[in-house]
C-alpha cells in the first residue's frame, strides 16, 4: 500500500510538471481524483485491509489526495497568472507613443476666401443662395434684360448645350431665381462657378468664380449699394478702403458702375499692378432694372434695388499676390499646401 501511494505521488508529480494548460489539470484532476480516478480507486481498496493498516493507509491517502488539491491549485493559479502575463504584453498598448503627424487637407484659397465674404454678408442679414450651373436660357439672359442679340450671347462666350441650355455665363440667374422665390425686403448673396468659352491665359479661364449680391426695398439708392461694398472691402482686406465708381454697362442695372479701390499695391501712385492708374477693379455692380424687378415678379415702381457681381477668383489672386489664374484650378498641391 505505501509503495502504491509513493507510486501514486511520483506519477501525480511528473505529470502535473508536464500539466501546460488549464486544460491539462482538469485532465490530471479527473485521471487521479475522479470518480474512477487512481486515488478514488486506492481510497476503495482500503476496505480490504486489516482493520489496524487501514487507518493509518487511510490517513496517508487522504494526505496525498489534499496535496494533490493543493497543488493542482497552485499550479492552475500558475497557468492563469501566466496566461494573463502573455496576454497583457500581448495587448499592450503605449499610450505615451507619439502617433506622428496625420496628412491634414485643407480648403482651396478660393474657397476660404468665399466663406469669409459669406460670413460677412450673412452678419449683415443675407441669404446665401445656390443656383444651377446648367441653366435655361430665361434665366441666364432673358429675365436679366439682355437682348436676343447681345453680344454676351455670342457662340463665343457661352457654352451652349445640344438641348438648348447652356452653363451660365455669372451668377446673376440667382437674383433672378432668388426675387421668384421670396418678397421684398430681401439680401441675398449667391457664389458659385460660372462658365465662357475663354481663350484661357493668365487672367482668363473657362471655368472661374463670382459671387453675386443683391438687395431689394423700397428706396434703395447707389448710396446703399457703396456703403455694403465698403464694410465689405473693409472686412475682407482689414483697413477701410477708398473706391469709385465708374460708368459700366450691364443690361440687368441702370446706372451700372464698376467700383474701383485704391490699388492695394501702390496706394494710388500708379504701378505695373494697377497699370499706372493707381485704382483696382473690383466689381461691377449696379441698380437693378425694372425689366429684371418685372422678371422677378416685383413692381418697380414699388420697389428698387443694387446688385452686385464679384470675381472670386480676381478678389483671392489680389489678396495673396497670385500672378496667374490658373495655379488656382491647377490641382497641384504644391499650389494649394500654401493656403493650410
Ligand atoms: N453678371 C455680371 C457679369 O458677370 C456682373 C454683374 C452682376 C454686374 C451684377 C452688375 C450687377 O459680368
Amino acid at each position: 500500500m505505501d509503495g502504491d501511494i509513493s507510486s501514486i505521488q511520483a506519477e501525480f508529480d511528473s505529470q502535473l510538471e508536464a500539466a501546460g494548460s488549464e486544460r491539462d489539470l482538469a485532465e490530471l484532476r479527473v485521471r487521479f481524483l475522479g470518480k474512477k480516478g487512481t486515488l478514488t480507486g486506492l481510497l476503495r481498496g482500503l476496505g480490504q485491509l486489516a482493520p489496524e493498516e487501514r487507518q493509518a493507509a487511510g490517513k496517508r491517502v487522504n494526505e496525498l489526495k489534499a496535496r494533490m488539491e493543493a497543488a493542482l491549485e497552485a499550479r492552475g493559479a500558475a497557468i492563469a497568472a501566466r496566461a494573463l502575463q502573455a496576454r497583457l504584453e500581448a495587448e499592450w498598448v503605449d499610450v505615451t507613443l507619439d502617433p506622428g503627424r496625420r496628412p491634414v487637407g485643407c480648403l482651396h484659397p478660393l474657397t476660404q476666401v468665399q466663406h469669409e465674404i459669406e460670413d460677412v454678408f450673412t452678419a449683415m442679414g443675407f441669404e446665401v443662395l445656390d443656383g444651377p450651373h446648367v441653366e435655361t436660357d430665361f434665366f441666364n439672359f432673358e429675365a436679366l434684360n439682355i437682348p436676343k442679340d447681345h453680344p454676351a450671347r455670342d457662340m463665343q462666350d457661352t457654352f451652349y448645350l445640344e438641348d438648348g441650355n447652356l452653363l451660365r455665363t455669372h451668377t446673376s440667374p440667382i437674383q433672378v431665381r432668388g426675387m421668384l422665390k421670396r418678397r421684398p425686403p430681401f439680401k441675398i448673396i449667391g457664389p458659385g462657378k460660372v462658365f465662357r468659352c475663354e481663350r484661357i491665359d493668365a487672367s482668363h479661364e473657362a471655368a472661374f468664380h463670382q459671387l453675386e449680391g443683391m438687395m431689394v426695398d423700397r428706396d434703395i439708392k447707389v448710396a446703399h449699394l457703396v456703403y455694403f461694398m465698403k464694410v465689405f472691402l473693409a472686412r475682407v482686406f482689414g483697413r477701410e478702403e477708398e473706391v469709385r465708381l465708374r460708368p459700366g454697362y450691364f443690361p440687368f442695372v441702370e446706372p451700372g458702375f464698376e467700383l474701383d479701390i485704391r490699388c492695394l499695391l501702390c496706394g494710388g501712385k500708379g504701378c505695373p499692378v494697377c497699370k499706372q492708374v493707381g485704382w483696382l477693379e473690383i466689381c461691377p455692380c449696379g441698380l437693378v432694372h425694372p425689366n429684371v424687378l418685372r422678371a422677378g415678379k416685383i413692381d418697380p415702381a414699388e420697389y428698387s434695388g443694387f446688385a452686385f457681381g464679384l470675381g472670386l477668383d480676381r478678389l483671392v489672386m489680389m489678396r495673396y499676390g497670385i500672378e496667374d489664374i490658373r495655379h488656382l484650378h491647377g490641382a497641384d498641391l504644391r499650389f494649394i499646401r500654401q493656403f493650410r
